[in-house]
């Protein structure tokens, strides 16, 4: 038999939510208890890169992340592999002589090899990207027809947060009503370039990996917090509907409210679980308060923070200017140690130089 290796790369930025999706209604199929919603980033920062390739000359489907083999079995990505295997179709390629059936591709392995372009230690939200990626390039190999709602169903079997990379700009999580998750999915509320004056800074505050990852400590909250409830169902709804509107009119007074409000009552909601989950610490706080202080002093928001599953915060700026100045604070309050370097290389070089 001919041996041939079909290959298929694609990239997927991470997407940071202001309005916090935390708790399930079903674990498996991964439904969330409220809508959610998120701006993704620029893949020129944070992003995972993802090669996919099938031969016949493969004995087994195999991964490797930054490069180490992870046993695929039973986790999340085989969801997705298994999810986009179902929907493979006809693949020929006329120049390399290589003549795929639908059905070859169940009998068919696959070599999947992803890679962050930030450390996966900086304890940065990195399955978003990862697991939208893979879903995104398999289909690209499998020459799946699925649109893009499709798709990011499926991301969301790999891990929720991840169905919202599937689009650019700023994407809303739809929980959906359906218990087979058919409706549960992502739609874009606006592209990438509808307002591009926002400036996101991420501050590392601590590279560990976090203690309390985000399945058990939504398992936790959804099973012991009371505010959860109330959070789920009085306080999202109309959250949600204000966010959109924010969005839509670039208004970033509410935005920024919004945001802020969100992400201190999802952490509030972490507090209310038993055992309660801490996920910011000391200097999370520090930075909670200085843009606080910041906004209250200039009569009207500059800047919105907002915090996921761990301690470093996520500062979105309302404009470039803005952006300058909120660095020369950061490094003024948190003056830079010798081995921080690499993180302020993270990020936008520009900025630090104007
Ligand atoms: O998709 P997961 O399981 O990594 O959960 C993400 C949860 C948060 O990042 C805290 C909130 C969100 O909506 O992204």
């Amino acid at each position: 038999e001919p041996q041939w290796v079909l290959m298929a790369t694609g990239r997927s930025p991470t997407n940071i939510a202001v309005i916090k999706y935390w708790g399930k209604r079903d674990e498996t199929l991964i439904l969330p208890v409220n809508d959610s919603i998120s701006v993704t980033l620029d893949p020129d920062h944070l992003s995972a890169t993802t090669t996919v390739a099938a031969s016949p000359s493969f004995p087994s489907d195999r991964m490797w992340l930054n490069g180490k083999e992870i046993a695929l079995s039973g986790g999340r990505f085989q969801s997705c592999l298994r999810e986009i295997r179902k929907r493979a179709r006809d693949v020929e390629d006329e120049k390399k002589g290589i003549k795929i059936k639908k059905e070859d591709w169940e009998k068919l392995h696959v070599h999947i090899a992803s890679y962050n372009n930030f450390p996966t230690a900086a304890g940065l939200a990195s399955s978003a990207a990862g697991l939208a990626c893979l879903v995104f390039t398999l289909g690209k190999l499998m020459n799946v027809n699925e649109d893009y709602g499709e798709l990011s169903s499926i991301a969301r079997q790999g891990s929720g947060s991840a169905c919202r990379s599937i689009y650019g700009g700023f994407v809303k999580w739809c929980m959906g009503k359906n218990d087979d998750g058919s409706d549960s999915m992502a739609v874009q509320l606006a592209d990438e370039s509808h307002w591009d004056d926002l400036v996101i800074i991420i501050a590392v505050v601590s590279s560990k990996q976090k203690e309390t990852s985000s399945t058990s400590g939504m398992r936790d909250t959804v099973e012991t917090s009371p505010l959860l409830q109330y959070r789920a169902q009085t306080v999202v709804p109309s959250r949600i509907l204000k966010m959109e509107d924010a969005i839509k009119n670039r208004d970033f007074e509410s935005f920024a409210r919004l945001t802020c409000a969100d992400s201190n009552q999802f952490h509030a909601v972490c507090l209310d679980t038993s055992p309660p989950i801490f996920y910011m610490n000391d200097t999370s706080h520090r930075i909670i308060s200085l843009v606080e202080k910041w906004n209250h002093s200039e009569g009207t928001p500059q800047v919105a923070y907002t915090f996921d599953a761990g301690p470093n915060a996520v500062l979105i700026a309302r404009n470039r200017k803005t952006a300058t100045l909120l660095l020369q604070r950061l490094l003024y309050t948190f003056p830079p140690q010798k081995n921080d370097l690499d993180s302020y290389m993270l990020g936008d070089k520009s900025i630090l130089s104007d």
